[in-house]
C-alpha cells in the first residue's frame, strides 16, 4: 500500500514501513524504515527539527539557516550543499560544476510497476508503485526515484533515473539505486566475499565511524564480494533482532556501503560502482540505475531470508522453470575434464541412468579442438573426432537412453588460437595496440559492440537449435582487465564495464525468450556472477568450482542469507576432493548438495556396487522430498562455528505443510563431542510428527584397523580379509524413530 497524507509517503508491506517526506525546501528527507506504521494525519512530527546549524556545518540557505543537510537522514543527497556523507548522485556539467540540489518536483502513485528499458527488474501483479520526480535548482536536470511496493514479501525496490533535460552534454559519474539513512551509528554491516573456490564467507563490522565498503571492479558482480549485504543491530540472531536485507539486481561492478558520520548517523548506498565509471549523457537522454531489493525483519535473519527468498522465487525467476522441480543432472567435468567423446559421455550416461539420474551434461572440451583450455573459445562447431555424430546424434542417443541432455557454453569468450580471433581480432575487449593480460588463456569479447552480440545469439541459436537441448550451462571463466572498447570513442570508455553488462543482458535475454524450454543455468566459475540480474534470465546458477562437501557447507550457508535453495546448483563429487583432496562420506556429500538442486559430478562407471546402490539410494529419496529440498523453507540452525567447546556442527532444515528434513553434519571432527542437540525450524506447534533418521549401511572399512578390536583374528588393514569382511559384513546406522509434537 501506498499513501500521500500532506507531504508525507507511506510506503507499506504486510509488517513494514518505508516513509519519505518533502522538507519546506523541497528535499526528500528519509522518515523511517522498519516496522510498520500506520499513515497518521500527524505527519509534522515525523521530521527531524534543528533551531541553527551546529558547528562549523552548512547553512542550507539565508532563509533557512537552521537548514542542515548533514544532520538530517535523507532520502537521496546531492553533492556539494553542505552534506558531506556519501552521495547518491555525482554529475558533472558541461561548466565543470559538480554541485547539484534536486528539489521536490512531482510525485505519481502507479497500481502497477513500470518496466526498465535497458536492464532487468522484478515482476509481478499487485505491486504498487511511487514515483518522485526531483529537479535540479541550477541546471534543470531530472531524478526520478523509483519505488515499487512488495506487500506479501516486506519488500520494496528503489531505483533511480537520471534525465539530462538540457542543450548541453553532461557526464554522469555516479548514480546509486537506494539510499537509506539510519539517525543511529554502529550497525553492523554483513558483507559476503571471497574468491574462486571459496565463496560467500560471512563477514561482519561494527561501523562506528567512517565507512566500510564492499564492491567488486572484476566486471561481475563477483565471487570476491557478492551484492548481497545485510544491515543488523549489533547482536542479531536467527530469531531476534532488527535487520535489513539489501540487494541489487545486477551482474557488474557493483558498490555498497555504509557510513557512520560522526553525526550519529548511518548512511548505506548501493548501486553500480562509480569507480571509473562516466557516462556522457546528451541532451534528452536518460540513465536509468539498477533495481535495488530492499527487506526488513524485526525478528533477527530467520524472517529476513524468508523474505528474500519468496521474493526471489516469485519476483526475479521468471518463464518456464520458476516454479518447476529441477531434475537430477550428471555434470561430465569433474568425471573426465576435457577428455570427452561420445562413446566415453554414453558410457557416463546409461550408468548415470541405472542410478536415477534425470539430465545428462556434457561439459567443456566437446567443441573443434578443445583439449584444454588454451583454444578453441569462440568457434562454437563440434569436434569430429571426439563426436563423430555430432551434437545431435549425441543427443538422440542420450534421449533413446531416457535422458534429458545438456550441454555447456562460454558464448561471451575468444581464445588467439581460435577461427574467430583470426577473422575479428578487433572483437576483443582490449585497447588494439596496447599490451593486455588474459585470464584462463582467454579474452572476452567486446559486447558493447552490435556485431559481437549478433555473433553471440547467431551462433547459440545454431548450436541450440541443432539438436534436442534441455539444458544449457552458461559459463564466463575470467574477469574483465584491459576495459577498453576500439568502438566506443575516447570520451566514452567509462561507460564499458556498464555497457557490457546491458549487452550481456540484451543477448542472454534474446537467447532465453527464443527457447523458453531450455533450463538455464548460470555459472562464473562457480559463483562468480551469482545474482539477481542473472536469475531474471537463467533459473539457476552453479554456485561454486568447489565440490568439497564440508567447504559447501560454509558457501550453501553464505548464499542462504540471500537465495533460495531451488537456484542453487550443488553436486556430489569423487573423492579425494579434487579441489581438497579431503575425503568426505558419500552421504555427507549427498546430504550438503541436497539442500539445493542436486546433481552429480563423478565418474559414476567407477563407483563401487555399495556406492552405486547408496546414490541410487539417495535419488530415489531427494525425487521423494523434491518439493521440500527445492522449495521448502530453509533453515539455518547452526553454522559451523569453531570453538573448542562446541561440536563443529552445521545444522540446516527444509520445511512445508508437511512436514521437515534436517541436517545434522559434523565439521572438523572432535573427540569426546560436547553434548549436541537438532532443535527442529519449521514445524507446526501443534502437529504430531513421525521423526526418523535416514538408514544407513556402513562399509566397515571406513572404521580403519579399528576393526581388530572386534575381529576374533588380526586384520591387516586393507588386506585381502579386511575387503572381504567389508563385502559380507555392513554395518547399520543408529536408529532414531520417535512420534513427536513438532
Ligand atoms: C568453470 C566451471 O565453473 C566448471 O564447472 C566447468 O564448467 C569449467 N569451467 C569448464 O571449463
Amino acid at each position: 500500500m501506498i499513501k500521500r497524507i500532506k507531504d508525507v509517503f507511506f510506503l507499506n508491506t504486510k509488517n513494514t514501513s518505508y516513509i519519505l517526506g518533502i522538507t519546506k525546501t523541497g528535499h526528500l528527507e528519509h522518515l523511517h524504515y522498519g516496522r510498520r506504521v500506520e499513515p497518521s494525519e500527524n505527519t509534522a512530527t515525523l521530521f527531524t527539527r534543528t533551531r541553527f546549524a551546529l558547528g562549523n556545518t552548512i547553512s542550507y540557505d539565508k532563509e533557512n539557516a537552521a537548514v542542515n543537510l548533514e544532520m538530517m537522514p535523507l532520502e537521496m543527497s546531492g553533492y556539494g550543499k553542505g552534506d558531506i556523507r556519501e552521495p547518491f548522485i555525482v554529475v558533472s556539467h558541461e561548466d565543470g560544476c559538480r554541485t547539484s540540489d534536486f528539489i521536490f518536483n512531482a510525485a505519481e502513485i502507479l497500481d502497477e510497476k513500470s518496466e526498465m528499458r535497458s536492464l532487468p527488474a522484478s515482476y509481478g501483479k499487485d505491486v504498487k508503485e511511487l514515483r518522485i520526480t526531483l529537479l535540479d535548482r541550477s541546471y534543470g536536470d531530472t531524478l526520478t526515484l523509483i519505488y515499487d511496493v512488495f506487500e506479501a514479501e516486506d519488500v520494496i525496490t528503489k531505483r533511480a533515473e537520471y534525465k539530462n533535460n538540457k542543450e548541453k552534454e553532461v557526464r554522469l559519474l555516479r548514480l546509486m539505486s537506494s539510499m537509506v539513512d539510519f539517525t543511529e551509528s554502529g550497525y553492523d554491516f554483513i558483507t559476503f566475499g571471497g574468491a574462486w573456490a571459496r565463496e560467500m564467507n560471512e563477514s561482519h563490522e561494527i561501523v562506528t565511524n567512517g565507512r566500510s565498503v564492499i564492491s567488486s571492479m572484476t566486471g561481475t558482480s563477483s565471487n570476491r564480494a557478492n551484492p548481497f549485504t545485510m544491515v543488523a543491530r549489533p547482536g542479531t540472531t536467527e530469531e531476534y533482532g532488527d535487520c535489513y536485507g539489501m540487494n541489487l539486481i545486477y551482474s557488474g561492478n557493483h558498490y555498497s556501503c555504509l557510513e557512520a558520520s560522526t553525526m550519529g548517523f548511518s548512511r548505506f548506498v548501493t548501486g553500480v560502482n562509480p569507480e571509473g565509471f562516466s557516462f556522457k549523457i546528451s541532451e534528452g537522454e536518460a540513465f536509468e540505475s539498477p533495481e535495488a531489493v530492499m527487506t526488513y525483519s524485526e525478528a533477527g535473519f530467520r524472517r529476513l531470508s524468508k523474505n528474500m527468498h519468496d521474493f526471489v522465487r516469485r519476483h526475479i525467476v521468471r518463464g518456464e522453470w520458476k516454479d518447476a522441480l529441477r531434475p537430477v543432472l550428471l555434470n561430465s567435468w569433474e568425471a573426465a575434464y576435457f577428455d570427452i567423446n561420445e562413446a566415453k559421455l554414453l558410457k557416463l550416461a546409461k550408468a548415470s541412468k541405472e542410478v536415477g539420474i534425470e539430465l545428462f551434461v556434457m561439459d567443456d572440451g566437446w567443441f573443434k579442438g578443445r583439449n584444454d583450455d588454451t583454444t578453441s573459445l569462440g568457434d562454437w562447431e563440434y569436434d569430429r573426432k571426439k563426436l563423430p555424430n555430432g551434437v545431435k546424434g549425441l543427443s538422440e542417443k542420450i534421449h533413446d537412453l531416457g535422458l534429458q541432455f545438456g550441454i555447456w557454453v562460454e558464448p561471451e569468450m575468444i581464445n588467439e588460437k581460435s577461427d574467430l580471433y583470426k577473422k575479428h581480432p578487433e572483437w576483443v575487449l582490449r585497447h588494439p595496440e596496447n599490451h593486455h593480460s588474459e585470464g584462463r588463456n582467454q579474452m572476452i569479447l567486446d559486447l558493447t559492440r552490435k556485431d559481437v552480440r549478433e555473433y553471440i545469439v547467431q551462433s547459440m541459436s545454431k548450436l541450440f537449435s541443432s539438436a534436442n537441448i534441455n539444458y544449457v550451462k552458461w559459463d564466463m571463466n575470467r574477469i574483465v582487465s584491459d576495459a577498453y572498447s576500439s568502438e566506443l570513442g575516447y570520451d566514452r570508455q567509462g561507460e564499458v564495464y556498464h555497457r557490457y553488462v546491458m549487452g550481456l543482458y540484451e543477448v542472454v535475454k534474446t537467447l532465453t525468450e527464443k527457447y523458453p524450454r531450455i533450463l538455464f543455468e548460470g555459472c562464473a566459475s562457480g559463483g562468480c556472477r551469482f545474482d539477481l540480474g542473472m536469475l531474471c534470465y537463467m533459473s539457476q546458477i552453479w554456485a561454486s568450482d568447489n565440490t568439497d562437501a564440508i567447504s559447501r557447507a560454509t558457501i550453501q550457508t553464505g548464499y542462504s542469507y540471500g537465495y533460495p535453495q531451488s537456484v542453487m546448483g550443488c553436486h556430489v563429487s569423487a573423492c579425494p576432493n579434487h579441489q581438497t583432496l579431503r575425503n568426505a562420506p558419500l552421504e555427507t556429500r549427498f546430504a550438503v548438495a541436497a539442500y539445493g538442486v542436486l546433481g552429480y559430478e563423478l565418474n559414476i562407471c567407477e563407483l563401487k556396487k555399495e556406492e552405486l546402490e547408496a546414490v541410487k539410494d539417495q535419488i530415489v529419496f531427494y525425487k521423494l522430498h523434491r518439493e521440500l529440498f527445492q522449495y521448502g523453507d530453509f533453515y539455518r540452525i547452526e553454522k559451523g562455528e569453531r570453538t573448542a567447546f562446541s561440536n563443529n556442527a552445521f545444522k540446516w532444515m527444509v520445511a512445508n505443510e508437511d512436514g521437515g528434513i534436517g541436517m545434522y553434519l559434523q565439521g572438523l571432527a572432535i573427540p569426546h563431542n560436547p553434548f549436541g542437540s537438532f532443535k527442529a525450524v519449521g514445524l507446526e506447534p501443534g502437529k504430531v510428527y513421525n521423526f526418523r533418521n535416514r538408514r544407513l549401511k556402513y562399509n566397515i572399512k571406513e572404521f580403519g584397523d579399528l576393526i581388530n578390536t572386534v575381529a576374533p583374528i588380526h586384520i591387516k588393514r586393507d588386506g585381502v580379509l579386511h575387503n572381504l569382511a567389508a563385502k559380507v559384513v555392513k554395518m547399520d546406522n543408529e536408529k532414531e524413530e520417535a512420534l513427536l509434537p513438532g
